[in-house]
């Protein structure tokens, strides 16, 4: 089953070609990030254009790479919601033009059920990128996802690929946003989290203390923007002459591992709410967190659990690979494709896991 997929949900346009949605042959990421890095964020009109630009090339080159022709495809995939409006719509646009003139099924994806679905992606064939983990095994279910991006920060426990439920949630910011925030602060520039991951590699994370937030409550939800304010405030009493580079990467370095701690301490607890957990798995942009790697392996292994992040780096960030492998799961295996979709640019995952769950879209 040859699955051609499509993301453009932020500022990246990709491509990519995936057999029995686990089988990478071939996945292009075209990201105008850097166009963005003096200004902090994305503009969403001048990413949409960009991308109009750039999602027919991507896609000839994501099938020229994996050596594959429009008729040997079974299904196109491609992300409908959630994310910048504009964006999606270069995506489902095109999506729904090459489906109707190549005579393929459309399979509309989830974009968070991408990201939970991206610890199934393994190199294929040609198309060799260096592993960062071996994820060769079938991952076993009941898994503990934890999806942290700049758009989200979520605990999801499902027993299957489409049954779940979420666990916990951010009340404020997203963990992606608060290294972007962090690294405004911080003088970097945008994405944020590569920088300020960065600069916290030559620091000594145990320089200053940042509070524990929400340590005390027993619901896995994540809070962090009391850690943003510790941050302005402690930069504040420093003093700009005091903050030299070697004191810069001190805090950078005390900041990311508080954000690390509090992602763990939040796993550990919905680990005590669901003992039946077989695996936990770590995905979204901010999962290529080394130090966050480290530290979740490490409590991983006190807790005695099996632990997958994505097979390589491009596989965390936002990409179309993930977007094949959950076109996969959901619909092949139920067997339904959907032309009749809508592209959105608020949506909910925890209602297409849980038909009960009464979250607002
Ligand atoms: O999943 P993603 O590519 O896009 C969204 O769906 O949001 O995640 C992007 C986020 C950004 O906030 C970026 O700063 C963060 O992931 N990120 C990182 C790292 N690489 C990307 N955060 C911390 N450390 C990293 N190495
Ligand atoms: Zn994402």
């Amino acid at each position: 089953m040859l699955i051609l997929g499509i993301e453009t949900s932020c500022d990246e346009t990709s491509a990519a070609v995936v057999r029995n949605g686990r089988d990478v042959l071939s996945c292009v990421i075209s990201s105008s990030k850097n166009d963005f890095a003096s200004l902090g964020g994305v503009i969403p009109e001048d990413a949409a254009r960009k991308q109009l630009e750039s999602i027919l090339p991507v896609i000839t080159l994501a099938l020229a790479k994996a050596n594959t022709m429009p008729k040997e495809l079974d299904a196109i995939a491609v992300t409908y919601g959630p994310g910048l409006l504009g964006s999606l719509l270069v995506g489902t646009s095109t999506a729904r033009v090459l489906a109707r003139i190549w005579n393929k099924p459309l399979l509309p994806v989830h974009h968070t059920l991408g990201h939970l679905s991206s610890t199934w992606l393994v190199e294929s064939g040609k198309w060799k990128v260096k592993s960062e983990t071996s994820n060769d095994s079938s991952p076993q279910f009941p898994i503990l996802t934890l999806s942290v991006s700049g758009g989200h920060s979520d605990l999801w426990y499902r027993t299957s690929h489409v049954n779940g439920v979420r666990a916990g949630t951010t009340r404020d910011d997203a963990a992606g946003e608060a290294f972007d925030k962090g690294a405004v602060l911080l003088g970097l520039g945008y994405p944020g989290g590569p920088a300020l991951a960065k600069l916290a590699a030559s620091g000594r994370e145990t320089a200053y203390e940042f509070p524990r937030p929400l340590h005390t409550e027993k619901v896995p939800d994540f809070s962090f923007s009391g850690l943003k304010t510790s941050l302005k405030y402690l930069l504040r009493d420093l003093g700009e002459a005091a903050v030299t580079d070697v004191v810069r990467a001190d805090v950078a370095a005390s900041f990311q591992l508080a954000i690390c701690r509090h992602l763990a301490d939040r796993i550990e607890v919905a680990l005590d709410m669901f003992p039946e957990t077989r695996e936990l798995h770590i995905v979204g942009g901010v999962s290529a967190n080394r130090r966050l790697r480290s530290v979740a392996t490490e409590m991983a292994e006190r807790e005695g659990i099996t632990i997958r992040f994505p097979a390589t780096l491009a596989y965390c960030t936002d990409n179309a690979a993930m977007i094949c492998a959950a076109a996969y799961v959901e619909h092949i295996e139920k067997k339904s494709s959907n032309d009749a979709f809508r592209t959105l640019a608020t949506s909910s995952l925890a209602n297409l896991l849980d038909p009960t769950s009464t979250e607002s879209r």
